[in-house]
Parts: structure tokens; C-alpha cells; sequence
């Protein structure tokens, strides 16, 4: 399998007047070609400076230590001007406040067709699963195929659609015009960061049906506290906690026998709050100033024992599968 992104051990910290925040400290994963990749967590647990680092946008932040490599190459310390390339061409990224991430002054189709013809001047690497190859270099007929693959038919309701101007629309609208220009630019990549926070159900329903259909066609990588989010959208799930990778493997195992305690946590909070308000399960007992020495979880940890306290746990993996835990250094439990 063929990684788009590989991160290794990369570390962030930021400079504040009095301290060092450690918010990245050793995330460690891959997104291999055509698979959605969910990064789940509490609130701050990292989740958005490791996407802001992959993209050098944060700019407080200091990546100390490790890799980010995208297609094989090193991107992790790229100039300004290489980087404004990557971003554009390669990445493309719904954004969390998706009101304001479309032009007012401009029509759907207008924003479409943009996002099509810097394609067309090269900007995407990508190939689009279902729609294949460019057969057609015609412009309408490509809007209809992007909307066909999100579940609207050709007929006068998209013609509205593409008619309009974003605040004409429903924020669950404005999301899949998001989506259809994710989809318009074929990035090697689409970040989607907490694509459904402050959405209401019936939106937050709207936009992952969106994502779940463009699953398979992309490579993505879904940041969400929220696990309903995460399993309709994603093949692989990895769990964040205190700046770490802390579990990963696939969703229909992670999602349902988490073996790390935090997870385990975590997921009960979940489905006894059903992902709101926010499960918080050790965001308070974690200080990413003074890190602690071993386990980032052990103060909080149900099942810690003296190693917990001294020694940091090593990534113990299988085939498709890994767990930052002490308690699975021999396989084990
Ligand atoms: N500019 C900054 N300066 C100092 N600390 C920061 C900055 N941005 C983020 N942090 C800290 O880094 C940690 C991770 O934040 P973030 O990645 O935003 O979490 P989340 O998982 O909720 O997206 C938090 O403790 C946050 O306070
Ligand atoms: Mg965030």
C-alpha cells in the first residue's frame, strides 16, 4: 500500500512567555492511498496543531523533532514559497467554520468552476475513483458528475443550487459545496477538521452523508472528537491523547473493543453522552507544560502500575494495529 502521508514521531511545541506547551509530542502515523484515516481525541489532545503543522500554518508553533512526508517527500522543513505550492495543489481542506470558507460575493458555480481550472493549471496530483480520468474536459458536465457522486440528480433544484449565493444557502448546503470543491480539485489529500462541530443534527447528518460518499475517492484524514463522525466517514481510526498517538487500527475494531484505557474511557463517555455535549474524560489531569515523565494517562489511568509512572510505553503493533500500552508489551491482555 502506498502512503500519501506519513508522519513520524513529530513533535511541536509552542513558546509562551512563561512556558513550553508540548501539544505534539511524537505522533506517529500513515494515510495510505484511497483509505480515510479518522484522528480522534478529546479537546485538546493535539488534534489541530498536528494539521496546522502538517501544512506549516500554525505559526506560534516550533516543529522540533521529527517527519512529515507527503508522496515521499520531506516536506517538514520546506521554505514558505514550496509550501504555498504543496497547500494548494495537493491539500485541500474542509475547513471548520464553513460559513465563512466560501466566497459571498461570488455564485456556487462561479466557486466551482474556480476551484476546476486551477486544477486544470495543475494543481491536483489526485484520480478520482469514481469518476475516473478526465474523459470530458466540459465544465458543466463535470459539476453534474461531482453532485451526481454527492446524491444530486441533474435537474433544476442544482441548476438553484448553482445559481445561488452562499448565504442563499443551508449551512448543511454550504458544506457540500465545500465537499463538491474538495472533490472538484482532486487533492492528494482532504483534512477535514471537526467538519461537524457546531452543525445541528440535521446538518451534521447532511454533511458526513457528504464525506461517506466521498470516501474511497480521496484520501482523507477525518479530525473529529466525535465518534459517530469518525465511523461513518473512516476506514482507520487512531486515537489521540496528551499530543500522541495512543491506539490505532481499523474503525470496526477500535470503535468497538478499544484496547488502550484511555479509549476504553473515552468511547464509554461517547455513547453514554452520544458525543454531546463533549465527553471529557482526562483533558484537566493532563499538564503538557511540566510532561509527565512515563505515561502521559497514568495519573488519570484506571489500570496503572509502577511502570506507568517511570517509562514512557513504546508503540506495540500488529499487522494492521497499534497500542501505546504497558499493559500490551508481550501481546498481551
Ligand atoms: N498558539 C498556541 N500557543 C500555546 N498553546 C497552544 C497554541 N495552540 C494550541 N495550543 C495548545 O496545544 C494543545 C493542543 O491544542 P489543539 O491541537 O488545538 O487541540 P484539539 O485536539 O482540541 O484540536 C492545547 O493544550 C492548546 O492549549
Ligand atoms: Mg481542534
Amino acid at each position: 500500500m502506498t502512503a500519501v502521508l506519513k508522519v513520524t514521531d513529530l513533535h511541536v511545541y509552542f513558546d509562551t512567555a512563561a512556558h513550553v506547551v508540548r501539544a505534539n509530542n511524537g505522533v506517529t502515523l500513515e494515510v495510505h492511498e484511497g483509505e480515510s484515516l479518522g484522528i480522534m481525541g478529546e479537546s485538546g489532545c493535539g488534534k489541530t496543531v498536528l494539521f496546522l503543522s502538517l501544512l506549516h500554518l500554525q505559526q506560534p508553533g516550533r516543529i522540533v523533532k521529527g517527519s512529515v512526508v507527503l508522496d515521499g517527500r520531506d516536506i517538514t522543513r520546506l521554505g514558505e514559497s514550496e509550501m504555498e505550492r504543496i497547500r494548494g495543489r495537493v491539500v485541500a481542506l474542509v475547513p471548520q467554520n464553513q460559513a465563512t470558507a466560501l466566497n459571498p460575493a461570488y455564485t456556487v458555480r462561479q466557486q466551482l468552476e474556480e476551484a476546476l481550472a486551477i486544477r486544470r493549471r495543475g494543481g491536483a496530483l489526485g484520480r478520482l475513483v469514481r469518476s475516473g480520468p478526465d474523459v470530458s474536459t466540459d465544465t458543466t458536465e463535470e459539476l453534474r458528475r461531482v453532485f451526481e457522486d454527492l446524491g444530486f440528480e441533474a435537474g433544476p433544484i442544482l441548476e438553484r443550487l448553482l445559481r445561488s449565493y452562499p448565504h442563499q444557502l443551508s449551512g448543511g448546503m454550504r458544506q457540500r459545496v465545500l465537499v463538491a470543491m474538495a472533490l472538484l480539485m482532486r487533492p492528494r489529500l482532504l483534512i477535514a477538521d471537526e467538519p461537524t462541530t457546531a452543525l445541528d443534527r440535521a446538518i451534521k447528518a447532511q454533511s458526513l452523508a457528504a464525506l461517506k460518499r466521498v470516501r474511497g475517492a480521496l484520501t482523507m484524514l477525518v479530525i473529529s472528537h466525535d465518534v459517530e463522525a469518525i465511523s461513518t466517514t473512516c476506514d482507520r481510526v487512531a486515537i489521540m491523547y496528551g499530543g500522541r498517538v495512543i491506539e490505532s487500527g481499523p474503525c470496526a475494531d477500535v470503535l468497538s473493543q478499544p484496547r488502550h484505557p484511555y479509549s476504553q474511557l473515552l468511547l464509554a463517555a461517547q455513547r453514554r453522552t452520544r458525543g454531546e455535549p463533549l465527553a471529557t474524560v482526562a483533558a484537566e489531569t493532563l499538564n503538557l507544560i511540566d510532561f509527565p515523565r512515563g505515561c502521559p494517562f497514568q495519573p488519570a489511568c484506571p489500570r496503572t502500575m509502577p511502570a506507568c509512572a517511570t517509562v514512557t510505553p513504546s508503540e506495540y503493533a500488529t499487522d494492521d494495529a497499534m497500542v501505546a500500552c504497558h499493559h500490551y508489551s508481550r501481546g498481551g491482555v
